[in-house]
């Protein structure tokens, strides 16, 4: 973040305390502060009852083997009888769980007494294909209800799943599948996506050719495109539309693998983050129930994240299924087939409560309020944001146009390791500051602390650090125990650290300033610098590269990166730039594809070696370049923004 945006963000003090109304009928009062400060993990027990257990745990928490956790310790339950099958039993089995709104418009409602037979219907048909508790299910689905289907069901046998993002490359697919040694994929033949049916089976197919774990690959039919067929391949509508509808759902120990998810660290390699069952639906449950003030029986809600991320695991699926939600899952992009198209889906369904991203929010305020003003959003009486910092004047705007300046805003902040919100404001009890998420939530122990770890006084900024273990916390890394170790528990003994820059105001409240890591945040997306990095240096084209994230009006930040040629090119510099970013997108996914490259003879470094990345951020962000008294060679800086003006490397 720049200084001016930081000195700007100090200077925003105002200030909405939550409209009476809602506060009287909110689920949550500042008890629950109390109650927490006075016994923390007697609250957390409390949390827990919320869930449904098969034996009760004997131990709250167990943090003898720090940094592993157990939380709910001898505890049993099952995660999908919890989302699905106990509202049925309850009497809820014709509540309408699942909307479905497809991208060209189409709706299909599923309640929960079709979801349980859906689940189960998968459920068995995972296990006649041989999967047991413990195996691990790769998915790589579009935003269809068969993706909610197949995470649930894996959850209903015990089989961990690693929900892959159906954007990202065969390549991108390989690792994570090769990583987690997964046994079966699910895929669809293709999505809808902008109108136009995409495949999706080919990446699958590319990548499974190079992953021996895979036993078979269960295919769902979405856009009846064709598709090359082998003998592992199955469809999903010949085997799990043909199973029985009847499943029981056994008990699992707490403590149970859930689900891996693989998210940019600082190296090149993804890290595969270990969720497991109690402690993760417990909090993913309560925090859902508290900070969108849900009431099951009234609201609408809609998560407009995609299941490939974590928000889409503990927002859309495990949270939200776990309190008996009514929520809508949209299939398609925001502007197809035109600008309102979310607005529409807000006035069709009523939805009352609504969680997004800063980005998406700046993107509609730069296509203008007259889209949203021509739809009727009257139903919403919540809104979230999370992902990325919001800056004041997205969240100013998120509040006047889109919640009639009523609905309070939740800003949410946690990460894929924490599995649930840790710092967010509570709708009924908490006066939220236009761009602070506030405080932590209570039984969460959060900090902000200077280079040596010590707690910086109000007004002070530093780094953000979790200093009580807590129920949705990462168990671990998948397979590699040290790097999670060093990773998040090696900088302050005791401490967790986030990788967040973070601002304490004088009141307390907690401002993050974005990663202070090489870890970009890209329309809330976590890449990192080195993933982008090795990519590029996997073209026969490049010797060399530094990838920085620069600032983004729109994005947060946007990709740039600086290569160095091999040899003299054999291409004109624009068809070159153009050949290595779709490389990016082949090896890592759309996503990743830099914004900007820039072809260079020199990279700035330190005597060492280390690539001076903050150097080339003032250069990407056009700011006159800063300290170089580290640099090996001074006069590089020079070469670079010599050989920049006459390159038009830009698209
Ligand atoms: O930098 C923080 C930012 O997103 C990172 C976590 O990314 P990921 O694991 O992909 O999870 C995103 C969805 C939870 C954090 O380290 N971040 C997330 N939420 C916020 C945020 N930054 C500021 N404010 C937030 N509300």
């Amino acid at each position: 973040m720049s200084d001016d945006a930081l000195s700007n963000l100090l200077q925003e003090n105002r200030s909405f305390p939550p409209d009476a109304a809602f506060a009287k009928r909110a689920n949550v009062t500042a008890e629950a502060y109390a109650d927490a400060d006075a016994d923390r993990l007697g609250f957390w027990a409390v949390q827990a009852q919320r869930l449904a257990w098969d034996s009760p745990w004997h131990q709250i928490l167990d943090w003898s083997n720090a940094p592993f956790a157990k939380w709910f310790v001898g505890g049993r339950l099952n995660v999908a009888y919890n989302c699905v099958d106990r509202h049925v039993e309850s009497g809820h089995g014709e509540q309408t769980a699942l909307v479905f709104e497809s991208e060209s418009g189409d709706s299909r409602d599923i309640t929960y007494r079709e979801l349980q037979e859906m689940v189960s219907q998968a459920a068995n048909a995972l296990q006649g294909l041989g999967v047991e508790a413990g195996d691990r299910v790769a998915i790589y689905l579009p935003m269809i209800p068969e993706a909610i289907v197949a995470m649930l069901a894996c959850a209903r046998i015990g089989a961990p799943h690693s929900v892959v993002f159906a954007g990202f490359s065969a390549e991108a697919l390989r690792s994570r599948i090769d990583d987690a040694q997964a046994k079966v994929v699910i895929t669809a033949d293709g999505q809808f996506r902008r109108g136009s049916a995409m495949p999706l089976k080919p990446a699958v197919d590319e990548a499974v050719a190079h992953t021996p774990s895979v036993d078979h690959v269960l295919v769902v039919r979405r856009t009846g495109g064709e598709v090359e067929w082998t003998g592992r391949d199955v469809w999903w509508h010949e085997v799990v539309e043909a199973a029985s509808p009847e499943h029981h759902p056994q008990a699992f120990d707490a403590e149970h693998p859930l689900f891996i998810l693989y998210t940019s660290g600082t190296t090149g390699k993804p890290k595969g983050i270990l969720h497991t069952s109690g402690g993760y639906l417990t909090q993913a449950a309560w925090t859902h129930w508290a900070v969108f003030d849900l009431k099951p029986d009234e609201d609408v809600y809609w998560c407009t994240a995609d299941i490939g991320w974590v928000t889409g695991h503990s927002y859309i699926v495990y949270g939200p299924l776990a309190n008996r939600v009514t929520q809508v899952i949209y299939e398609g992009t925001p502007d197809t087939p035109h600008k309102g198209r979310w607005w529409e889906i807000v006035q069709k369904h009523r939805v009352t409560i609504l969680y997004t991203a800063p980005t998406a929010i700046r993107t509609f305020m730069k296509w203008g309020e007259h889209i949203p003003d021509d739809f009727d959003l009257s139903s919403l009486r919540l809104l979230g944001s999370v992902g990325e910092p919001i800056n004041p004047e997205a969240w100013m705007w998120y509040r006047r146009v889109i919640g009639g300046e009523t609905c309070p805003i939740v800003d949410t902040w946690w990460q894929t390791e924490t599995g649930a919100m840790m710092i967010a404001p509570l709708p009924g009890v908490t006066a939220c500051k236009p761009g602070s998420a506030m405080r932590p939530l209570p039984g969460i122990g959060a900090e902000v602390v200077d280079d040596n770890g010590a707690p910086v006084d109000p007004g002070g900024g530093g780094y953000l650090v979790l200093d009580e273990p807590w129920p949705s916390m990462l168990r671990g890394i998948w397979g590699d125990d040290e790097r999670y170790v060093q990773t998040y528990w090696s900088r302050w003994p005791g401490e967790y650290f986030a990788g967040d820059g973070a601002k304490l105001d004088d009141q307390g409240a907690i401002w993050l300033l974005g990663r202070v890591d090489d870890v970009m945040n890209v329309s809330g997306h976590r890449i990192s610098t080195t993933e982008v990095e090795s990519a590029l240096v996997s073209h026969p084209a490049v010797a060399e590269a530094a990838v920085v994230g620069a600032t983004d009006a729109t994005t947060g930040q946007g990709i740039v990166a600086f290569v160095i040629l091999r040899g003299t090119p054999q291409k004109d510099g624009a068809e070159l730039v153009a050949e290595l970013r779709d490389h990016v997108a082949h090896e890592i996914g759309p996503i990743a594809k830099p914004r900007q490259i820039l072809v260079v003879t020199e990279l700035p470094k330190t005597r060492s070696g280390k690539i001076m990345r903050r150097l080339l951020r003032d250069i990407a962000e056009n700011r006159e370049v800063g300290d170089v008294t580290t640099l090996a060679d001074p006069t590089v800086m020079g070469l670079i923004s010599d050989g920049l003006s006459s390159s038009a490397a830009d698209d």
